[in-house]
């Protein structure tokens, strides 16, 4: 590989949509941020410097960051943030990965304008497993609001209620024809007959998963998180929060006197408010060269709109969860582990805490919001994880007695109980190198069943199996899929169900995991796993750069 390098100011910049204009935090003035463009091999350096008054600091979602930690992103997790006038090079290798993923501000709400593509291309030489695309066109989902969004959810941590929806979704940036004070804001992707096009499908929206769909054309799946899968057609895709999703779109043999939504709208299972609209942009056939343009235009051309599943189409999410399978072939094997040395069961979901003295509250009967896993809310500590484990300075930052089960068993998916509240701590687990480990994920009902996009830093993990209800640790079992399932960084914990994944810890170092709706991470639905070194040289997390910013 080679090296390249990348340069991100990061500064305010006035944009404009929905006729609201609003001082956004932007990477280098762009919004959605800049392109990172690399073949798997090369080694990327991208400079920092942040010009705003706000902490940053930016992760690298999806990317497997072996041994380099440190450049991983996530505020006081592996790194302290990148203060006013400062910078830093975050500095890794892109290993045994190909695809797309995206990289976004890791801190606060500020990857509510803070994110862009990062597209892997193969090693030179190497070739897609299906046919080369004409074009390639990164279409990257995301929520504006129209007001500040760390005021937002600044206020809701204040009075521990839901924070405000967005005003639109947008798609590269653009709301779209179907707000108001927004058509000029449309993304238009113009097709030619006949090609074929890979779409880079992110989903980088604050808080919500996402229909999409192309009117009048299917849609081939072949990757998924910077994976390979085994290719299905489709004619809609779910896709939530850290995932991506790659897709080839076949344009129509001949020129169709039409124009053709390209629609995304929400897939919502919980309780509370949340911004049902449609965010659409277009997709256009370039006129063939024989048709003067003017007579064209003249014409109406009809516009077709796509159906989309209903908000609440749980039955869609399963079936299409379902059908995504590792290519598991000889080039690109799926290395499920097969024996088990250490499993977990993790309950995740809403909870409440208690309201804080002489003070109204705007929670569940007057309490406080909160989120958990194994009903521990954890609390974010004031200087980074990773430092003080790499320097073996644990005490007043973290403990490593995260509860490896639910310490009181109850019916998850059943009648809420009577107690909602969480416990609070900094909890880790400590796995030693090269551990295999199962987790079961299990949805609870406490405030609502809910779906929770889940993602883990550092690893990609094997989907093995899925259901509904709770989990049983003597049936479930025996349907797991250890052949060909599916391969990914984030994974939707189904509403009032369970997942169950499996992973090698052979990366090194502190690895945050947590809900991707970042209104669940905000009250406390995440958690850190500590993976020690192996013996070997090579097994070492590499020790921490000296620009590492300082808390
Ligand atoms: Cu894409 Cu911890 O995040």
């Amino acid at each position: 590989g080679i090296t390249r390098h990348y340069k991100f100011n990061i500064k305010l910049q006035n944009v404009t949509r929905l006729c609201h204009t609003k001082s956004i935090v932007s990477v280098n003035g762009q919004f959605p941020g800049p392109r990172i463009v690399a073949r798997e091999g090369d080694q990327l350096l991208i400079k920092v410097v942040n010009h705003v008054p706000n902490n940053i600091s930016i992760h690298w979602h999806g990317i497997r960051q072996l041994r380099s930690g440190w450049a991983d992103g996530p505020a006081y997790v592996t790194q302290c943030p990148i203060q006013t006038g400062q910078s830093y090079v975050y500095n890794y290798t892109i290993v045994g990965q190909r695809g797309t993923l995206f990289w976004h501000a890791h801190i606060s709400w500020l990857r509510s304008t803070l994110y862009g593509p990062i597209i892997i291309l193969p090693k030179l030489g190497a070739k897609y497993p299906f046919a080369k695309p004409y074009k390639e066109v990164p279409i990257i989902f995301g929520e504006w609001f129209n007001s500040d969004t760390e005021a937002i959810i600044k206020q809701a941590l204040q009075t521990g209620g839901g924070p405000n929806v967005s005003d639109a979704y947008t798609i590269n940036g653009l709301p779209g024809p179907l707000y108001n004070c927004s058509a000029k804001d449309t993304f238009k992707l113009k097709v030619k007959p006949g090609k074929t096009y890979l779409l880079r499908l992110i989903n980088a929206a604050l808080n919500d998963e996402l229909f999409f769909s192309i009117a009048n054309h299917t849609l081939k799946l072949v990757e998924v998180d910077a994976v390979y899968v085994k290719p299905f057609e489709t004619d809609t895709i779910l896709i939530a929060p850290g995932q991506t999703t790659n897709l080839l779109l076949k344009a129509k043999p001949t020129y169709p006197n039409a124009t053709f939504f390209m629609s995304a709208r929400p897939y919502v299972t919980g309780q509370g408010t949340f911004d049902n609209s449609t965010v659409a942009a277009i997709l256009e056939y370039e006129l063939p060269p024989n048709v003067r343009s003017n007579s064209m235009k003249k014409k109406k051309i009809p516009l077709f709109k796509p159906n989309l599943p209903a908000l609440n189409d749980t039955s869609f999410a399963t079936n299409f969860a379902n059908k995504l399978r590792s290519l598991a072939s000889p080039q690109f094997p799926a290395n499920v582990p097969q024996k088990v040395d250490k499993q977990f069961l993790f309950t995740v979901g809403l909870g409440t805490n208690p309201c804080p003295k002489n003070q109204t509250c705007q929670g569940p009967n007057g309490t406080m919001f909160a989120a958990s896993v194994n009903n521990v809310s954890f609390a974010m500590p004031t200087t980074a994880l990773l430092q003080a484990h790499f320097f073996g300075q644990s005490k007043g930052v973290y403990t490593p007695d995260f509860p490896i089960d639910p310490l009181i068993p109850f019916n998850y998916t059943g009648n809420p109980p009577n107690n909602t509240m969480v416990s609070n701590g900094t909890k880790l687990v400590v796995l030693p190198f090269n551990t295999s480990v199962e987790l079961i994920m299990q949805d609870t009902s406490i405030l609502g069943a809910e779906s929770h996009p889940l993602h883990l830093h550092g690893f990609n993990f094997f989907v093995v199996g899925q259901g509904f209800g709770n989990f049983d640790p003597i049936n479930d079992p025996k349907n797991f899929n250890l052949v060909d399932p599916v391969e990914r960084n984030t994974v939707g914990v189904p509403s009032g169900g369970w997942v169950a994944i499996r992973f090698l810890a052979d990366n090194p170092g502190v690895w945050f995991m947590h809900c991707h709706l970042e209104v669940h991470t905000s009250w406390g639905l995440k958690m850190a796993w500590i993976v020690l070194d192996g013996k070997l040289p090579n097994q070492k997390l590499l020790p921490p750069p000296a620009d590492l910013p300082k808390c």
